[in-house]
Protein backbone atom coordinates (compact mmCIF):
# COMPACT_ATOMS: atom_id res chain seq x y z
CA UNK A 1 0.00 0.00 0.00
CA UNK A 2 1.09 3.60 -0.31
CA UNK A 3 1.49 4.88 2.90
CA UNK A 4 2.22 8.09 4.43
CA UNK A 5 3.53 8.97 7.93
CA UNK A 6 4.00 12.36 9.78
CA UNK A 7 6.46 12.45 12.48
CA UNK A 8 9.90 10.67 11.80
CA UNK A 9 10.58 9.92 15.64
CA UNK A 10 11.09 6.81 17.19
CA UNK A 11 7.56 5.63 16.59
CA UNK A 12 7.35 7.03 12.96
CA UNK A 13 10.40 6.21 11.65
CA UNK A 14 9.60 2.35 13.36
CA UNK A 15 6.57 2.41 11.63
CA UNK A 16 8.15 3.39 8.48
CA UNK A 17 11.07 0.97 8.80
CA UNK A 18 8.60 -2.13 9.37
CA UNK A 19 5.67 -1.12 6.73
CA UNK A 20 8.50 -0.94 4.14
CA UNK A 21 9.79 -4.54 5.45
CA UNK A 22 6.18 -6.24 5.06
CA UNK A 23 6.64 -4.54 1.04
CA UNK A 24 4.43 -1.16 1.40
CA UNK A 25 5.95 1.92 0.17
CA UNK A 26 6.53 4.49 2.47
CA UNK A 27 7.09 8.29 2.79
CA UNK A 28 8.15 10.01 5.92
CA UNK A 29 7.18 13.90 6.05
CA UNK A 30 8.71 15.61 9.22
CA UNK A 31 9.28 19.09 10.02
CA UNK A 32 12.83 18.70 11.09
CA UNK A 33 14.55 19.67 8.43
CA UNK A 34 18.27 18.59 9.55
CA UNK A 35 16.42 15.17 10.63
CA UNK A 36 15.12 14.63 7.24
CA UNK A 37 18.73 15.90 5.21
CA UNK A 38 20.24 13.01 7.54
CA UNK A 39 17.76 10.85 7.33
CA UNK A 40 18.16 11.18 3.35
CA UNK A 41 21.71 10.34 3.69
CA UNK A 42 20.34 7.04 5.53
CA UNK A 43 21.80 8.12 8.58
CA UNK A 44 18.98 7.49 11.86
CA UNK A 45 19.32 10.57 13.90
CA UNK A 46 19.07 7.74 17.17
CA UNK A 47 19.59 4.85 18.40
CA UNK A 48 16.95 2.03 18.22
CA UNK A 49 18.58 -1.38 17.89
CA UNK A 50 18.14 -2.90 14.58
CA UNK A 51 16.18 0.57 13.26
CA UNK A 52 19.35 1.53 11.33
CA UNK A 53 19.40 -1.63 9.44
CA UNK A 54 16.23 -2.06 8.64
CA UNK A 55 16.44 1.93 7.20
CA UNK A 56 18.84 1.15 4.77
CA UNK A 57 17.25 -2.18 3.56
CA UNK A 58 14.16 0.19 3.39
CA UNK A 59 15.64 2.42 1.13
CA UNK A 60 18.14 0.54 -1.00
CA UNK A 61 14.93 -1.19 -1.81
CA UNK A 62 13.41 1.97 -2.77
CA UNK A 63 10.81 1.20 -0.46
CA UNK A 64 11.23 4.43 2.12
CA UNK A 65 11.53 8.02 1.10
CA UNK A 66 11.98 11.34 3.17
CA UNK A 67 10.06 14.56 2.53
CA UNK A 68 9.81 18.20 4.37
CA UNK A 69 6.87 18.51 1.92
CA UNK A 70 3.75 17.49 2.48
CA UNK A 71 1.73 18.89 0.33
CA UNK A 72 3.54 17.03 -2.98
CA UNK A 73 3.59 13.54 -0.13
CA UNK A 74 -0.04 13.94 0.37
CA UNK A 75 -1.33 12.94 -3.12
CA UNK A 76 -1.47 9.47 -4.36
CA UNK A 77 -1.33 8.48 -0.66
CA UNK A 78 -3.53 5.61 0.85
CA UNK A 79 -3.41 5.25 4.27
CA UNK A 80 -1.58 8.69 6.11
CA UNK A 81 -0.19 7.92 9.90
CA UNK A 82 -0.01 10.68 12.36
CA UNK A 83 3.19 9.73 14.50
CA UNK A 84 3.99 13.12 16.07
CA UNK A 85 4.99 14.10 19.54
CA UNK A 86 2.39 14.79 22.35
CA UNK A 87 4.00 16.06 25.19
CA UNK A 88 2.54 17.29 27.98
CA UNK A 89 1.97 21.01 29.33
CA UNK A 90 2.55 22.49 32.50
CA UNK A 91 -0.66 21.41 33.79
CA UNK A 92 -0.56 18.03 32.44
CA UNK A 93 -2.53 18.22 29.67
CA UNK A 94 -1.54 16.74 26.33
CA UNK A 95 -0.35 19.33 23.86
CA UNK A 96 -1.84 18.44 21.02
CA UNK A 97 -0.37 21.13 19.02
CA UNK A 98 1.44 18.95 16.37
CA UNK A 99 -1.56 16.73 15.75
CA UNK A 100 -3.64 20.18 14.91
CA UNK A 101 -0.84 20.87 12.92
CA UNK A 102 -0.73 17.42 10.52
CA UNK A 103 -4.77 18.14 10.92
CA UNK A 104 -4.18 21.48 8.95
CA UNK A 105 -1.74 20.34 6.63
CA UNK A 106 -3.97 17.19 5.64
CA UNK A 107 -6.92 20.09 5.28
CA UNK A 108 -5.33 21.85 2.92
CA UNK A 109 -3.37 19.01 0.63
CA UNK A 110 -5.89 16.41 0.38
CA UNK A 111 -7.07 15.82 -2.64
CA UNK A 112 -8.80 12.22 -3.10
CA UNK A 113 -10.46 10.28 -0.80
CA UNK A 114 -7.63 8.96 2.04
CA UNK A 115 -7.37 7.08 5.72
CA UNK A 116 -5.95 9.38 8.47
CA UNK A 117 -4.80 7.01 11.00
CA UNK A 118 -3.48 8.54 14.24
CA UNK A 119 -0.73 6.68 16.17
CA UNK A 120 0.43 9.51 18.35
CA UNK A 121 -1.14 8.87 21.98
CA UNK A 122 -4.36 11.54 22.36
CA UNK A 123 -6.89 12.22 24.30
CA UNK A 124 -10.30 10.85 23.83
CA UNK A 125 -12.27 13.12 21.30
CA UNK A 126 -8.70 13.74 19.19
CA UNK A 127 -9.60 11.64 16.01
CA UNK A 128 -13.14 14.48 16.20
CA UNK A 129 -11.04 17.06 16.45
CA UNK A 130 -8.71 16.49 13.34
CA UNK A 131 -11.98 15.58 11.23
CA UNK A 132 -12.68 19.01 12.15
CA UNK A 133 -9.69 20.75 11.16
CA UNK A 134 -9.64 18.76 7.94
CA UNK A 135 -12.89 19.51 6.84
CA UNK A 136 -12.44 22.92 7.51
CA UNK A 137 -10.70 22.94 4.82
CA UNK A 138 -11.25 19.82 2.85
CA UNK A 139 -14.67 19.17 1.32
CA UNK A 140 -14.27 15.72 0.06
CA UNK A 141 -14.40 12.20 1.80
CA UNK A 142 -11.92 10.41 4.52
CA UNK A 143 -11.70 8.80 7.15
CA UNK A 144 -10.51 8.58 10.38
CA UNK A 145 -8.92 5.88 12.45
CA UNK A 146 -7.34 5.64 15.63
CA UNK A 147 -4.76 2.93 15.69
CA UNK A 148 -2.31 3.40 19.12
CA UNK A 149 1.33 2.11 19.44
CA UNK A 150 2.61 -0.27 21.64
CA UNK A 151 5.82 -0.64 20.96
CA UNK A 152 8.43 -0.35 24.06
CA UNK A 153 12.04 1.22 23.22
CA UNK A 154 14.56 -0.61 23.14
CA UNK A 155 12.72 -3.42 21.76
CA UNK A 156 10.59 -1.12 19.17
CA UNK A 157 11.08 -3.45 15.99
CA UNK A 158 10.49 -6.57 17.41
CA UNK A 159 7.38 -4.88 19.36
CA UNK A 160 6.09 -3.73 16.16
CA UNK A 161 6.60 -7.35 14.19
CA UNK A 162 5.23 -9.22 17.05
CA UNK A 163 2.21 -7.53 18.52
CA UNK A 164 0.14 -8.62 21.12
CA UNK A 165 -2.62 -7.19 20.08
CA UNK A 166 -3.08 -4.33 17.19
CA UNK A 167 -6.15 -1.68 18.31
CA UNK A 168 -7.81 -0.15 15.66
CA UNK A 169 -10.42 2.49 16.29
CA UNK A 170 -13.24 3.45 13.32
CA UNK A 171 -16.68 3.83 12.46
CA UNK A 172 -16.17 2.87 8.92
CA UNK A 173 -15.91 -1.04 7.92
CA UNK A 174 -13.83 0.25 4.61
CA UNK A 175 -11.20 1.75 6.56
CA UNK A 176 -11.47 -1.66 9.12
CA UNK A 177 -11.37 -3.83 5.73
CA UNK A 178 -7.97 -1.55 4.85
CA UNK A 179 -6.51 -1.57 8.08
CA UNK A 180 -6.66 -5.71 8.89
CA UNK A 181 -5.47 -5.53 5.21
CA UNK A 182 -2.48 -3.55 6.11
CA UNK A 183 -1.69 -5.74 9.18
CA UNK A 184 -2.99 -9.21 7.99
CA UNK A 185 0.81 -10.76 8.46
CA UNK A 186 0.17 -10.57 12.13
CA UNK A 187 -1.46 -13.45 14.03
CA UNK A 188 -2.17 -11.66 16.82
CA UNK A 189 -6.15 -10.54 18.15
CA UNK A 190 -6.85 -7.14 16.39
CA UNK A 191 -9.51 -5.06 18.61
CA UNK A 192 -11.80 -3.57 16.66
CA UNK A 193 -13.88 -1.01 18.16
CA UNK A 194 -14.79 3.21 18.28
CA UNK A 195 -12.45 5.39 18.02
CA UNK A 196 -12.85 6.74 21.13
CA UNK A 197 -12.27 3.33 22.73
CA UNK A 198 -9.48 2.80 20.96
CA UNK A 199 -8.12 6.16 22.14
CA UNK A 200 -9.17 5.00 25.48
CA UNK A 201 -7.58 1.87 25.77
CA UNK A 202 -3.76 3.80 24.33
CA UNK A 203 -3.72 5.68 28.10
CA UNK A 204 -5.61 3.26 30.32
CA UNK A 205 -2.51 0.66 29.55
CA UNK A 206 0.41 2.90 29.92
CA UNK A 207 -1.42 4.23 33.51
CA UNK A 208 -1.69 0.62 34.46
CA UNK A 209 1.90 -0.54 33.42
CA UNK A 210 2.78 2.52 35.73
CA UNK A 211 0.59 1.65 38.89
CA UNK A 212 1.92 -1.58 38.73
CA UNK A 213 5.39 -0.29 38.73
CA UNK A 214 4.44 2.29 41.99
CA UNK A 215 2.44 -0.19 43.61
CA UNK A 216 5.78 -2.66 43.91
CA UNK A 217 7.52 0.63 45.10
CA UNK A 218 5.70 0.99 47.70
CA UNK A 219 5.80 -2.58 48.90
CA UNK A 220 9.69 -2.63 48.36
CA UNK A 221 9.61 0.76 50.60
CA UNK A 222 7.55 -1.48 52.99
CA UNK A 223 10.18 -4.45 52.81
CA UNK A 224 12.69 -2.33 53.71
CA UNK A 225 11.04 -0.98 56.85
CA UNK A 226 10.16 -4.74 57.82
CA UNK A 227 13.34 -7.17 56.51
CA UNK A 228 11.70 -8.57 53.55
CA UNK A 229 13.15 -9.29 50.75
CA UNK A 230 11.61 -7.39 47.34
CA UNK A 231 13.40 -9.43 44.75
CA UNK A 232 12.12 -12.71 46.53
CA UNK A 233 8.04 -11.48 47.12
CA UNK A 234 7.99 -9.49 43.12
CA UNK A 235 9.83 -12.82 41.68
CA UNK A 236 7.21 -15.50 43.57
CA UNK A 237 3.65 -12.71 42.79
CA UNK A 238 4.95 -12.58 39.19
CA UNK A 239 4.41 -16.70 39.07
CA UNK A 240 1.08 -15.67 39.44
CA UNK A 241 -0.48 -15.83 36.05
CA UNK A 242 -3.46 -13.04 37.07
CA UNK A 243 -0.30 -10.89 38.25
CA UNK A 244 2.29 -11.55 35.63
CA UNK A 245 6.33 -11.16 36.03
CA UNK A 246 6.83 -7.94 34.10
CA UNK A 247 6.80 -4.29 35.48
CA UNK A 248 7.45 -5.58 39.27
CA UNK A 249 10.72 -4.25 39.30
CA UNK A 250 11.54 -1.98 42.44
CA UNK A 251 14.24 1.11 42.34
CA UNK A 252 13.75 4.80 41.41
CA UNK A 253 10.72 4.69 39.15
CA UNK A 254 9.58 4.84 35.97
CA UNK A 255 10.69 7.45 33.34
CA UNK A 256 10.46 7.67 29.63
CA UNK A 257 8.63 9.88 26.77
CA UNK A 258 5.29 8.12 27.82
CA UNK A 259 4.82 6.95 31.17
CA UNK A 260 4.89 10.10 32.50
CA UNK A 261 3.26 12.15 30.37
CA UNK A 262 0.30 9.89 29.78
CA UNK A 263 -0.36 9.11 33.09
CA UNK A 264 -0.70 12.79 33.67
CA UNK A 265 -2.81 13.30 30.79
CA UNK A 266 -5.23 10.88 31.57
CA UNK A 267 -5.40 12.40 35.17
CA UNK A 268 -6.46 15.77 33.15
CA UNK A 269 -8.83 13.95 31.39
CA UNK A 270 -10.14 12.17 34.84
CA UNK A 271 -10.30 15.81 36.11
CA UNK A 272 -12.00 18.10 33.06
CA UNK A 273 -14.99 14.94 33.05
CA UNK A 274 -15.27 16.20 36.85
CA UNK A 275 -13.95 12.52 38.01
CA UNK A 276 -11.18 12.46 41.09
CA UNK A 277 -8.73 9.81 39.81
CA UNK A 278 -7.57 9.21 43.37
CA UNK A 279 -5.41 6.00 42.84
CA UNK A 280 -3.55 7.88 38.93
CA UNK A 281 -2.41 10.98 41.75
CA UNK A 282 -0.99 8.40 44.35
CA UNK A 283 1.03 6.89 41.27
CA UNK A 284 2.46 9.72 39.98
CA UNK A 285 3.41 10.88 44.11
CA UNK A 286 4.71 7.82 44.26
CA UNK A 287 7.00 8.17 41.43
CA UNK A 288 8.20 11.47 42.62
CA UNK A 289 8.69 10.47 45.53
CA UNK A 290 11.16 7.58 44.62
CA UNK A 291 13.55 9.97 42.66
CA UNK A 292 13.42 11.79 46.59
CA UNK A 293 14.78 8.72 48.25
CA UNK A 294 18.01 8.33 46.25
CA UNK A 295 18.54 11.22 47.98
CA UNK A 296 17.44 10.68 51.67
CA UNK A 297 19.63 7.40 51.24
CA UNK A 298 22.63 9.41 49.71
CA UNK A 299 22.18 11.65 52.86
CA UNK A 300 22.13 8.17 54.86
CA UNK A 301 25.36 7.21 53.52
CA UNK A 302 27.41 10.37 52.87
CA UNK A 303 26.27 13.23 55.50
CA UNK A 304 26.93 16.57 54.14
CA UNK A 305 26.38 16.68 50.46
CA UNK A 306 28.59 19.68 50.12
CA UNK A 307 32.10 19.09 48.48
CA UNK A 308 30.51 15.46 47.40
CA UNK A 309 31.37 14.35 44.18
CA UNK A 310 29.08 11.30 42.83
CA UNK A 311 28.99 9.02 39.54
CA UNK A 312 25.93 8.15 38.09
CA UNK A 313 25.71 5.00 35.13
CA UNK A 314 22.94 5.52 33.05
CA UNK A 315 20.90 8.73 31.55
CA UNK A 316 19.04 6.78 29.37
CA UNK A 317 15.51 6.54 31.19
CA UNK A 318 15.77 2.33 30.93
CA UNK A 319 18.33 0.30 28.73
CA UNK A 320 18.69 -0.17 24.83
CA UNK A 321 17.55 3.47 24.53
CA UNK A 322 19.39 7.06 24.16
CA UNK A 323 16.01 8.63 25.08
CA UNK A 324 16.33 10.25 27.81
CA UNK A 325 13.17 12.14 28.04
CA UNK A 326 11.80 12.12 31.55
CA UNK A 327 14.45 9.59 32.60
CA UNK A 328 14.88 9.18 36.64
CA UNK A 329 18.65 10.12 36.32
CA UNK A 330 17.92 13.75 34.63
CA UNK A 331 15.55 14.06 37.61
CA UNK A 332 17.70 12.71 40.18
CA UNK A 333 21.30 14.87 38.87
CA UNK A 334 18.94 17.75 39.53
CA UNK A 335 18.00 17.00 43.05
CA UNK A 336 21.72 16.79 43.44
CA UNK A 337 22.48 20.31 41.83
CA UNK A 338 20.31 21.83 44.32
CA UNK A 339 22.48 20.61 47.30
CA UNK A 340 25.64 21.86 45.55
CA UNK A 341 26.75 18.40 44.46
CA UNK A 342 29.31 18.05 41.75
CA UNK A 343 27.83 14.95 39.14
CA UNK A 344 30.32 12.58 37.32
CA UNK A 345 28.38 10.62 34.57
CA UNK A 346 28.47 8.05 31.84
CA UNK A 347 26.06 6.45 29.42
CA UNK A 348 26.50 4.20 26.97
CA UNK A 349 23.98 5.77 24.31
CA UNK A 350 23.02 9.10 25.27
CA UNK A 351 24.32 11.74 23.05
CA UNK A 352 25.81 14.10 25.13
CA UNK A 353 26.05 16.92 22.71
CA UNK A 354 22.70 16.54 22.25
CA UNK A 355 21.58 16.31 25.92
CA UNK A 356 23.72 19.79 26.36
CA UNK A 357 21.82 21.33 23.40
CA UNK A 358 18.87 20.79 25.42
CA UNK A 359 19.02 21.38 29.03
CA UNK A 360 20.57 24.07 30.65
CA UNK A 361 21.84 22.25 33.58
CA UNK A 362 23.50 19.91 31.89
CA UNK A 363 26.78 22.50 32.23
CA UNK A 364 27.18 21.14 35.77
CA UNK A 365 27.52 17.56 34.97
CA UNK A 366 31.03 15.62 33.79
CA UNK A 367 30.42 13.95 30.82
CA UNK A 368 33.03 10.32 30.14
CA UNK A 369 32.90 7.68 27.89
CA UNK A 370 34.94 5.64 29.99
CA UNK A 371 32.52 4.17 32.91
CA UNK A 372 35.76 3.54 35.23
CA UNK A 373 37.23 7.16 34.75
CA UNK A 374 33.73 8.60 35.55
CA UNK A 375 34.65 6.97 38.59
CA UNK A 376 37.58 8.88 39.41
CA UNK A 377 36.97 11.40 43.20
CA UNK A 378 33.53 10.84 43.39
CA UNK A 379 32.21 9.32 46.86
CA UNK A 380 29.51 7.53 45.50
CA UNK A 381 28.21 5.43 42.43
CA UNK A 382 24.52 5.65 41.67
CA UNK A 383 22.88 2.81 39.36
CA UNK A 384 19.97 4.98 37.15
CA UNK A 385 19.69 2.81 34.55
CA UNK A 386 19.98 -1.15 34.03
CA UNK A 387 22.46 -1.30 30.99
CA UNK A 388 23.90 -4.72 30.65
CA UNK A 389 27.56 -3.57 30.21
CA UNK A 390 26.56 -2.44 34.15
CA UNK A 391 25.53 -5.58 35.74
CA UNK A 392 29.03 -7.37 33.99
CA UNK A 393 31.22 -4.59 35.26
CA UNK A 394 34.28 -5.76 37.35
CA UNK A 395 33.54 -4.78 40.90
CA UNK A 396 37.14 -4.51 41.79
CA UNK A 397 37.90 -1.39 39.08
CA UNK A 398 34.81 0.11 40.11
CA UNK A 399 36.07 -0.08 44.01
CA UNK A 400 39.32 0.67 42.94
CA UNK A 401 38.15 4.19 40.94
CA UNK A 402 36.01 5.61 43.76
CA UNK A 403 37.12 7.40 46.48
CA UNK A 404 34.61 5.68 48.79
CA UNK A 405 33.39 1.96 48.27
CA UNK A 406 29.55 3.50 47.92
CA UNK A 407 26.95 2.01 46.23
CA UNK A 408 23.22 2.90 45.83
CA UNK A 409 22.18 0.88 43.32
CA UNK A 410 18.68 2.38 41.78
CA UNK A 411 17.99 -0.86 39.52
CA UNK A 412 18.90 -3.98 41.78
CA UNK A 413 21.26 -4.97 39.15
CA UNK A 414 23.27 -6.15 42.19
CA UNK A 415 23.55 -8.83 44.25
CA UNK A 416 23.71 -7.81 48.07
CA UNK A 417 26.09 -10.46 49.19
CA UNK A 418 28.68 -10.30 46.39
CA UNK A 419 28.58 -6.53 47.15
CA UNK A 420 29.14 -6.61 50.44
CA UNK A 421 32.23 -9.35 49.90
CA UNK A 422 33.69 -6.82 47.86
CA UNK A 423 33.70 -4.61 50.45
CA UNK A 424 30.83 -2.26 49.51
CA UNK A 425 28.88 -0.60 51.44
CA UNK A 426 26.15 -1.02 49.26
CA UNK A 427 22.13 -0.01 49.21
CA UNK A 428 19.76 -0.78 47.09
CA UNK A 429 15.53 -1.04 47.12
CA UNK A 430 13.58 -2.92 49.17
CA UNK A 431 16.10 -5.61 49.73
N1 LIG B 1 8.35 6.62 22.01
C1 LIG B 1 7.59 5.60 22.40
O1 LIG B 1 8.07 4.62 23.00
C2 LIG B 1 6.13 5.61 22.09
C3 LIG B 1 5.40 4.41 22.18
C4 LIG B 1 4.04 4.42 21.89
C5 LIG B 1 3.40 5.62 21.57
N2 LIG B 1 4.13 6.77 21.52
C6 LIG B 1 3.42 7.99 21.13
O2 LIG B 1 3.72 8.25 19.76
C7 LIG B 1 3.83 9.67 19.53
C8 LIG B 1 5.19 10.00 18.94
O3 LIG B 1 6.17 9.65 19.89
P1 LIG B 1 7.73 9.63 19.52
O4 LIG B 1 8.44 9.12 20.72
O5 LIG B 1 7.92 8.96 18.22
O6 LIG B 1 8.00 11.20 19.34
P2 LIG B 1 9.33 11.90 18.81
O7 LIG B 1 9.42 13.17 19.57
O8 LIG B 1 10.46 10.95 18.82
O9 LIG B 1 8.99 12.23 17.29
C9 LIG B 1 8.00 13.09 16.88
C10 LIG B 1 8.39 13.68 15.53
O10 LIG B 1 7.29 14.41 15.00
C11 LIG B 1 7.82 15.50 14.26
N3 LIG B 1 6.76 16.50 13.99
C12 LIG B 1 6.21 17.40 14.83
N4 LIG B 1 5.28 18.13 14.19
C13 LIG B 1 5.20 17.66 12.93
C14 LIG B 1 4.42 17.99 11.79
N5 LIG B 1 3.50 18.95 11.82
N6 LIG B 1 4.63 17.32 10.65
C15 LIG B 1 5.55 16.33 10.58
N7 LIG B 1 6.33 15.97 11.63
C16 LIG B 1 6.15 16.62 12.79
C17 LIG B 1 8.96 15.98 15.14
O11 LIG B 1 9.85 16.82 14.43
C18 LIG B 1 9.56 14.66 15.57
O12 LIG B 1 10.57 14.23 14.67
C19 LIG B 1 3.54 10.33 20.88
O13 LIG B 1 2.18 10.62 20.97
C20 LIG B 1 3.88 9.24 21.87
O14 LIG B 1 3.20 9.36 23.09
C21 LIG B 1 5.47 6.79 21.75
Amino acid sequence: MKILIFGSGYVGLVTAACLAELGNDVICCDIDKGKIDQLKKGIVPFFEPGLQDLITKGMHKKKISFTVEAASAVSDREIIFIAVGTPQKENGEADLSYVRAVAEDLGKNLKNYTIIVNKSTVPVGTGRLVAEIIKKKYAGDFDIVSNPEFLSEGRALYDFMNPERIVIGSNSRHSVKKMNKLFESFSCPIVNTKIETAEMIKYASNAFLATKISFVNEIANICEKVGADISEVTYAMGLDSRIGNKFLNAGIGYGGSCFPKDVKALNHIAARNEYDFKLLKSVIRVNNDQRKLVLTKTENMLGDLKEKRICIWGLSYKPDTDDTRESAAIDIIKLFHEKGVTISTYDPKVDYDKLEKEGEFVNKIIFHKDKYKALENCHLLIIATEWDEFKQADLKKIKLNLLEANIIDGRNIFNIEIMLENGFNYLSFGR
